[in-house]
């Protein structure tokens, strides 16, 4: 019943009585009162004047399953939400529902991870109600060799959505950290489970550090959050809603050509690298030089001093003015 209330008072733009919402819903007013006012408790803002009835001023920021599906404007992406006080880690559950066969689209959101997952086996600090820590679920029909251009997707969705929200503008250090004013807000952990030739699911984990006010000393210098460049708090909601909508374009877009043709232009705008100074990493060989720009299927196109052109298609790329390389 308080999902349907909360629903009402969402649609509705002025008051809505007692009475309304006793017809529509078929529950008593003083059942109605109790659940407004556990709503108020929550921090709902909920004005209440008689004979008009009530009505919706604000909404805290709670990341809940009914909040984040009004009006939410995608088919696929987020059909299915699941929400968690806490949890280990969104990828981690994503993974175990996925071997369940949950369906493709569903979003797995936590207010808290108590083991968040980075790349590389590094740990990801993703304290309670500061950030958006979330995983999707996919299975996409795709070959499995042009799945890692998905955290590409993701990337260009998150900022996108970011730039949206807030007015701040994000970029993308190649392939998946999202950068602003020279330090990471936001990392993606994209994991698969596949055959030679067959994708089972794709697991898409974003973490985005919203309202952090303090990092720890470790992280100081190469983490920041949105709160801390826009002086101001921003709803964790209108952020994790905006990047399930351009997710969904730009993953459909991807799908299309089973790369990135149709948005690779964006995704360059928004890329750091670009003519940047970078030195990269992959298995044995570092190459330093400097970056074109990223092609149709996702690489990182490196010149070097003699002119000469390398494909990167992994690695660790450290770029000048970005966390730390000087
Ligand atoms: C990175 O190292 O940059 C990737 C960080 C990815 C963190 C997110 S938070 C939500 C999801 N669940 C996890 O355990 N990790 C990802």
């Amino acid at each position: 019943m308080r999902e349907k209330i909360l629903l009402l008072l969402n649609e509705s733009d002025d008051y809505i009585s007692g009475e309304e919402i006793s017809n529509k819903l078929g529950v008593s007013r003083t059942a109605i009162w109790k659940v407004i006012k556990s709503l108020k408790e929550q921090g709902y803002e909920i004005e209440s004047v008689t004979r008009k009835g009530y009505k919706l001023l604000s909404s805290p920021d709670i990341l809940e399953e009914e909040e984040i599906h009004y009006n939410l404007k995608t088919s696929l992406i987020g059909k299915k939400i699941i929400t968690y006080d806490q949890v280990d880690s969104t990828n981690k559950e994503a993974k175990k529902l996925a071997l369940q066969g949950t369906e493709e689209g569903t979003v797995i959101v936590a207010d808290e991870q108590l083991n968040g997952k980075g790349r590389r086996g590094r740990n990801w600090v993703s304290p309670k109600r500061t950030g958006i820590w979330m995983s999707m679920l996919l299975r996409p029909d795709i070959r499995p060799e042009n799945a890692s251009m998905i955290t590409l997707v993701a990337g260009l969705a998150v900022c996108k959505a970011i730039e949206t929200t807030t007015d701040i503008k994000p970029l993308i250090k190649w392939p998946n950290d999202i950068v602003i004013n020279g330090k990471k807000i936001c990392g993606i952990l994209t994991e698969m489970s596949s055959e030679i030739d067959y994708i089972n699911f794709v697991v898409v984990g974003i973490g985005i550090n919203v309202n952090t006010k303090k990092f720890p000393e470790e992280l100081d210098s190469i983490a920041t959050s949105l709160k801390l460049q826009g002086n101001k708090a921003y709803k964790r909601q209108d952020i994790l809603k905006k990047i399930l909508e351009e997710f969904e374009i730009c993953y459909n877009k991807y799908l299309e050509t089973e790369d990135l043709q149709e948005i690779i232009d964006e995704y360059n705008s928004y890329c750091v690298n670009i003519s940047r100074e970078v030195i990269v990493k992959s298995k044995d060989i570092s190459i330093t030089g400097t970056v074109k720009c990223v092609t149709p299927k996702g690489e990182l196109i490196v010149t070097d001093s003699t002119g000469k052109d390398t494909l990167i298609t992994s690695g660790e790329v450290s770029v000048r003015g970005i966390y730390g390389y000087v």
